[in-house]
């Protein structure tokens, strides 16, 4: 009886360490890009935590309706005014956005647990809060940086990707537009700012990671360059800046289902060695015992 309690716990050990690997996939708005805290913990049950929870829920609902939002809850003195915003990537639509920004948010909870502010990126969204106003106020940190295979490209490569590049710096369509998506053949790249910043704090945010993306990447067949208020992409292949249609979504729980079936299938294997394996031990007792 022990023996098979014992069992089942590995076995349930083995089941959550499987479903805890995160599987990578480029092209899915749930991956995980980056988050911060704030240092400043705010103690539970205060007034603090209600207006960061009435934020956090404005933001997950208006994002039903809207790719951008901002809203600003005042609290009793102004260093207690908690400011957030969240922005879907352009090209989601809104059910894809709202379920990108339910997934940021309830992320930013377990990661910023009781802090005054945090900042989470997903692939297809960017949630930020802080007791500090940063609406409109341009920030060109360098957030995260990725650059792949450096395996040369061809000089006719390099003219497309730096051609892709150049467009979306810019390119505004004839109004202004915080989302670009550009082509050249294999080259794809795609940038986004948050909806806070004006037409020229845009612009020279794009400008920013496109310059940095050009020296620190060098020649890469594709890199995604992340600043605090907007981040640059491309790559040869086109591999992100999908997600605008449904096939795509469909297409990602075929995969999860997949890697399911798959996983169920190895957990039944090993449930069955574990099986024979104490059947085997049993076996080897009772045949010592017997002498
Ligand atoms: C945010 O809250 C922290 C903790 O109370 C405080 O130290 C800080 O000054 C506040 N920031 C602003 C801009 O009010
Ligand atoms: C915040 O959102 C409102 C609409 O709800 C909009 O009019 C305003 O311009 C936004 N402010 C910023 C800084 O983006």
């Amino acid at each position: 009886m022990s023996n098979t309690n014992t069992n089942m716990v590995l076995f349930l050990l083995f089941l959550v360490t499987l479903l805890t690997i995160p599987t990578p996939s480029i092209s899915d708005t749930n991956s995980f890009i980056f988050g911060g805290c704030s240092r400043f913990k705010y103690s539970p049950g205060s007034s603090y935590e209600n207006s960061v929870n009435s934020i956090l829920t404005s933001l997950v609902n208006s994002a039903a309706f809207s790719n951008y939002n901002n809203f600003t809850v005042p609290g009793s003195t102004e260093s207690e005014t908690i400011y957030g915003l969240s922005q879907c990537r352009g090209d989601l639509n809104n059910d894809q956005c709202s379920r990108c920004v339910g997934r940021a948010v309830s992320q930013l909870g377990t990661l910023c647990f009781a802090t005054y502010g945090g900042a989470l990126q997903l692939e297809g969204c960017f949630v930020k809060y802080d007791n500090l106003t940063f609406f409109g106020v341009q920030d060109k940190t360098e957030v995260v940086k990725k650059c792949g295979p450096s395996i040369g490209l061809t000089s006719d490569a390099f003219t497309r990707r730096d051609a892709v590049l150049a467009y979306l710096q810019s390119s505004d369509g004839g109004g202004y537009k915080n989302f670009r998506t550009s082509s050249a053949e294999d080259f794809q790249g795609v940038a986004q700012c948050t909806g806070d910043l004006s037409y020229s704090k845009c612009q020279d945010c794009v400008s920013e990671a496109i310059q940095r993306l050009k020296t620190e990447c060098g020649d890469s067949t594709w890199g995604d360059m992340y600043l605090a208020k907007c981040y640059v992409r491309y790559s040869e292949g086109g591999v992100h800046s999908r997600g605008s249609n449904n096939d795509d979504e469909n297409h990602n729980d075929d995969e999860i289902e997949k890697t399911l079936a798959i996983l169920i299938g190895l957990i039944a294997g090993v449930g069955l060695i574990i099986v024979f394996l104490s059947f085997l031990s049993k076996l080897c007792e009772k045949q010592r015992g017997g002498k």
